[in-house]
């Protein structure tokens, strides 16, 4: 064989090799897509919500919620109050807080307690009084919802050290600390009940898990809770507490300032329900580890954007840069309306 047709082969071989990797590669990234849309339709629409005895429900035991005056943490409560779980209420003001209790126990026949404090001092009398409050409570369940954004979007430089402050405090440092009280108090209560799980789950946002121009803060904070519960997770696992952070795109909520639901777009309990159908499963967060995107929707749009463009790519970056700039001109255009309208009266 002559050096040019031996040459004519190896480079044949060479491409055909490249042709059938490129190939394998191809068809792996088609079926890892494909099977994990049937896990998100199979989990949101077709198998039955997970059954909270695991979690010890009609035992007597407790439920801790953070942020449960208002929106989704309110939602929590009394989902979970139905589910057959006593509350905790823990939020900063008493009166709404009573208004809740009144209602879970009217409505479920469940016990309550409220704890009422600012969490954005971060003070150490306001954990001495979870604390103590929590003290003999059956407790296997803690949310950890209480959270806070930017008032409007705004870029960093332009963030006021206050809302800076009182963000990274809420979402962060109040959750680390109010987890350090009530995770050892789920697992003294699960202690040698080897059936009984307990469960940690801390609201996570889109505005974490993709960069977030003009929500700066609020998303690094969020993407905080993302590693933060992970981490968590893995080390309670052998302790039979689960651990998850649970992902949600927007919510009307007080916080959103969105009133009305959509497709897109759930009221609390919609957006609850969904969350614990399926608590244990990812639904759209299908390539995270102790993470759920519960909302079908939401679970859709995040498997879009993980399985077709990436959560840190340049496009999404740009689309999220542009969507807050024009959300931030309006809300400015807003409060200038409504100033005029106060100077009118
Ligand atoms: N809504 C959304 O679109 C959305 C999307 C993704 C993630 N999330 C996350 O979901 C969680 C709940 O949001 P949400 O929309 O339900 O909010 P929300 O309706 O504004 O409710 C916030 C709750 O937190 C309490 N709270 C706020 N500041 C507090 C403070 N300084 N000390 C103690 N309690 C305080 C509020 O108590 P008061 O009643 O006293 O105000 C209220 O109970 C947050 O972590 C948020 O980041 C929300």
């Amino acid at each position: 064989m002559s050096l040019l047709s031996k040459i004519c082969n190896c480079e044949c071989s060479l491409t055909n090799a490249f042709l059938w990797t490129a190939l394998a590669v191809g068809i792996i990234k088609v079926t890892r897509s494909a099977l994990s849309f049937f896990t998100i339709i199979l989990e949101s629409y077709i198998l039955p919500g997970v059954n909270f005895a695991k979690y010890g429900a009609n035992k007597g035991n407790w439920a801790v919620i953070t942020g449960a005056s208002d929106g989704i943490g309110k939602e929590y409560a009394f989902q979970l109050a139905k589910k057959g779980f006593n509350i905790v209420l823990v939020s900063r003001t008493q009166s709404k807080l009573e208004i809740v209790a009144k209602e879970i126990e009217t409505k479920f026949k469940k016990e309550t307690k409220i704890i009422a404090f600012d969490a954005s001092t971060d003070a150490p009398e306001n954990y001495e009084l979870l604390s103590k409050s929590l003290q003999g409570l059956p407790v296997t369940i803690l949310i950890n919802n209480v959270g806070q954004s930017h008032s409007i979007p705004v870029s960093f430089l332009d963030t006021t050290d206050e809302e800076m402050s009182q963000i990274i405090t809420l979402n962060n440092i109040v959750t680390l600390k109010v987890t350090k009280v009530v995770a050892p108090i789920i697992e003294s209560t699960i202690g040698d009940k080897k059936k009984v799980h307990g469960l940690i789950l801390t609201m996570g946002s889109f505005a974490g898990l993709v960069p977030t121009p003009y929500l700066g803060v609020y998303s690094g904070s969020k993407a905080f809770l993302q590693n933060w519960s992970a981490s968590l997770a893995g080390e309670l696992k052998s302790k039979n507490i689960d651990v998850e952070l649970v992902i949600s795109y927007l919510v009307a909520s007080a916080m959103s300032k969105i009133k009305r639901s959509s497709f897109t777009i759930p009221n609390p309990k919609q957006f609850v329900s969904a969350t614990l159908k399926n608590v244990g499963r990812r639904v759209g967060a299908q390539e995270r580890f102790a993470t759920i995107t519960p909302y079908p929707s939401h679970a859709l749009m995040h498997w879009g954007i993980e399985s077709f463009i990436g959560v840190y790519s340049k496009i999404v970056n740009k689309i999220n840069l542009d969507m807050h700039k024009s959300i931030r001109i309006r809300a400015l255009k807003r409060a200038a309306r409504l100033e005029a309208e106060k100077k009118q009266l």
